[in-house]
């Protein structure tokens, strides 16, 4: 009934929808655990492709384990011709555009798109997590006028992206912050991409479908798109000194400083801890401290008083800068997010489908009842 009282949960604040064993976050104390264990324990100890094990089989890999899903991963890695054709196609196109539209081709060319089995599914996720990093670094080479660089073998994940997107093979310190980077970015609850891909999921539509709607999700800048929009912002300020008078031009508009907030933590999100260390330690090395002092300003002095509201930084604050010093384009910054993200919105599909339901909520309609039908020869204005 359009006028009786509901409850409205705008944005579905403190809504649960559904029980889940990927991640435990607790937002008060700013704790996450990926199947229980500890993100600062992962972040420290793990690489993503563990992580990536973790999350799709629920423990932690033996070597051997290991060793097999990291096989997989490899043979994976190439993208058919057809995907290729496509991503030249829309070679113009924002790089989370063909990300999502590469994925969507790719469901042609996968022999399981349509079987919605648990096997089949997890199937699926290690081959689009093999796959999302050579679409976004094959796409930037062709946009460049570049031919695409062939997958390594004898490369990691991380390590392996960066060799596909710049042609080289990386530093070893600089593949292991981005390999932490996945890790921290690997699963979180069902955020709003999460909650994207559970709901095409929950229609029984497969995994490319739902991960497809997980990346079209992602791109916003209240979302995945944050991290790309802080760097833009600490160019723009250029200066430390200059930093205070940017933050308070952009509050007094009602505008955000993006980087900060989030619907879940009203403390410190964990994992900017170690996006920060690494923004610190990359910029001394690569003879850039400049983005990190502008990024600290931010934080300790400009935004220091908005933590008595719980907006602290969050995961994406310090990512741009890291992603920058890795001489990854800005456009690319999201894209990264997602590659990370990929194995998150598996399991998230795969929770989904055992015991499915259709994700419907209700809208409270405020408009008018009842009007009167005029035919079209008698209606004005
Ligand atoms: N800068 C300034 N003020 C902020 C910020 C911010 N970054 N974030 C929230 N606020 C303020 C809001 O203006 C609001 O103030 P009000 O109560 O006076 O109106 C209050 O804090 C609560 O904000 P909500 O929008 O209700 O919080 P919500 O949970 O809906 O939003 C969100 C969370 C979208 C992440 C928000 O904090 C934001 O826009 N942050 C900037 C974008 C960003 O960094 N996104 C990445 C999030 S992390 C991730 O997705 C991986």
């Amino acid at each position: 009934m359009a006028t009786a009282q509901v409850q409205l949960q705008r944005g579905l604040k403190g809504v649960y929808i559904d029980t889940s064993e990927a991640s435990f976050i607790d937002g008060e104390i700013g704790k996450l655990l990926y199947r229980g264990y500890n993100i600062h324990d992962l972040a420290e100890n793990c690489t993503f492709e563990e992580v990536v094990y973790l999350l799709l089989y629920g423990k932690l890999p033996t070597r051997k384990q290991l060793a097999e899903l990291d096989k997989t991963l490899k043979e994976n890695r190439s993208l058919p011709k057809g995907a290729l054709d496509v991503i030249r196609v829309v070679q113009q196109a924002h790089p989370m555009d063909v990300l999502r539209t590469a994925v969507s081709a790719l469901s042609a060319f996968d022999p399981e798109a349509a079987d919605l089995s648990r096997e089949a599914t997890i199937r699926k996720g290690i081959r689009l997590t093999a796959q999302a990093p050579t679409i976004v670094a094959a796409h930037d080479r062709i946009r460049k006028g570049l031919k695409p660089v062939a997958p390594n073998p004898n490369l990691g994940h991380a390590a392996n992206f960066l060799y596909m997107l710049q042609g080289t093979e990386p530093d070893p310190e600089d593949a292991r912050t981005l390999d932490v980077d996945f890790v921290l970015h690997a699963e979180h609850g069902v955020n709003a991409s999460a909650f994207a891909a559970r709901v095409a999921a929950s229609t029984n539509a497969d995994l490319h479908c739902a991960v497809a709607a997980g990346v079209a999700t992602l791109k916003g800048p209240w979302h995945g798109g944050a991290a790309e929009a802080v760097m833009k912002m600490v160019r723009e300020v250029a200066d430390p000194e200059r930093a205070r008078a940017y933050a308070e031009n952009l509050l007094s508009r009602g505008d955000r400083v993006m980087g900060f907030g989030h619907r879940v933590y009203k403390a410190e999100d964990p994992r900017a801890r170690h996006l920060r260390e690494r923004s610190r330690t990359m910029g001394e090395k690569k003879g850039h401290p400049e983005w990190f002092r502008i990024l600290q300003r931010f934080e300790n002095d400009i935004m220091a008083p908005y933590r008595a509201k719980g907006i602290f930084v969050n995961v994406d604050f310090y990512a741009g800068s890291i992603y920058y010093l890795l001489g990854v384009p800005d456009d690319l910054f999201v894209p990264i997010f997602a590659m990370g993200r990929v194995p998150g919105w598996t399991v998230q599909v795969v929770e989904q489908f055992s015991n499915n339901i259709l994700l419907r909520p209700l809208l409270q309609y405020i408009g008018p009842m009842d009007v009167p039908f005029v035919p079209i020869d008698r209606r004005t204005g």
